[in-house]
């Protein structure tokens, strides 16, 4: 396994694999790797010949109030569960490599409307700060398959738009959410959590369960969602949104779409947790 600090080593390195006709996998990360993330580098080790994954905190998706000084940055931790999987090259930037002439002139990229619901509305930075990012990071790598996590719904649905609208020439794979024994998603802002949210936290996975079982038991109902906000309100949750919609075009669901994903994030204390469960209804139901 080789670790990179400049676009150019990591570059030349990728030329010898791809000259030898070996394929490439991509797996961008902020780092601080669970088993979440770890998942999407064995996905890509099914897809490719060598695993490419980077291990940037980007600055450009946080916003001012935001946690991108108390992010946690484990790299030497990150690099021993990476090399113990097989990856095998991590790109490892600095600010400076990915925003030479600083970030506020940097060009930005944006994907209208898909990034302005749900976590964009309520962190209007984020999306064009992420989009901007692997836009970046994908024209660096140059993978044949890039892989993201389906625990961050949004933010697939955003890059599948951009990679299509772009002609970015990489296939994006998505991969399910890892999830806690009790079903708490994956997360590295868990570690944020006290030991009383903590135990808390999984009622999130619990409250979109149940809202699921009822729909598919019931079929859709406009009630739902504020009893479902309104139960992890009780429970001590801050709820941002949670909405039913249609999984692909993340508008709230009508009355006659199928493929659905119920999509929320909340926040227990100062941490900002989001989850998603997605459910299709058999053309028998109402
Ligand atoms: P980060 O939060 O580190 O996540 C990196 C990848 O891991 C994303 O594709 C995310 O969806 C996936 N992931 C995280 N937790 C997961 C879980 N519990 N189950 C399945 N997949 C999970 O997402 C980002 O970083 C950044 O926005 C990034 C795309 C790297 C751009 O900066």
């Amino acid at each position: 396994m080789k670790v990179h600090h400049t676009i150019e080593s990591l570059q030349s390195n990728l030329q010898q694999h791809k000259h030898q006709g070996q394929t490439i996998a991509f797996v961008p990360t902020m780092g601080n790797l669970h088993q979440g993330h770890l998942d999407l580098v064995k996905k890509g080790q099914t897809l490719a010949d060598k695993v490419v994954v980077s291990i940037y905190v980007n600055p450009l998706q946080f916003g001012a109030n935001e946690d991108l000084a108390t992010y946690p940055r484990t790299l030497d931790d990150d690099l021993a569960k990476l090399e113990a999987l097989g990856a095998s090259d991590i790109f490892v930037p600095t600010d400076s490599i990915m925003y030479p002439e600083g970030k506020e002139i940097h060009t930005k990229v944006s994907v209208p409307k898909l990034g302005d619901r749900h976590c964009g509305a309520s962190r209007p930075q984020f999306f064009g700060g992420i989009t901007t990012v692997v836009a970046k990071l994908f024209n660096i790598v140059q993978a044949d398959v890039s892989i993201f996590g389906e625990k961050d719904f949004q933010q697939l649905a955003i890059i599948r738009k951009m990679v299509d609208d772009l002609c970015i020439p990489t296939k994006v794979v998505g991969n399910p959410i890892v999830r806690e024994a009790d079903g708490l998603a994956m997360s590295s802002r868990n570690s944020y959590l006290s030991p009383e949210e903590r135990a808390i936290a999984p009622v999130l996975y619990q409250t979109l369960a149940r809202m699921k079982e009822k729909i598919l038991a019931d079929g859709m109902d406009s009630t739902l969602e504020q009893k479902a906000i309104a139960d992890l309100n009780s429970n001590g949750f801050t709820v941002d949104y949670l909405t039913l919609c249609n999984s692909k075009t993340l508008e709230p669901a009508s009355k006659h779409d199928k493929a659905l994903v119920i999509l929320a994030a909340a926040m227990l204390g100062k941490t900002r947790l989001i989850d998603n469960l997605e459910l299709s209804l058999s053309p028998t139901h109402q």
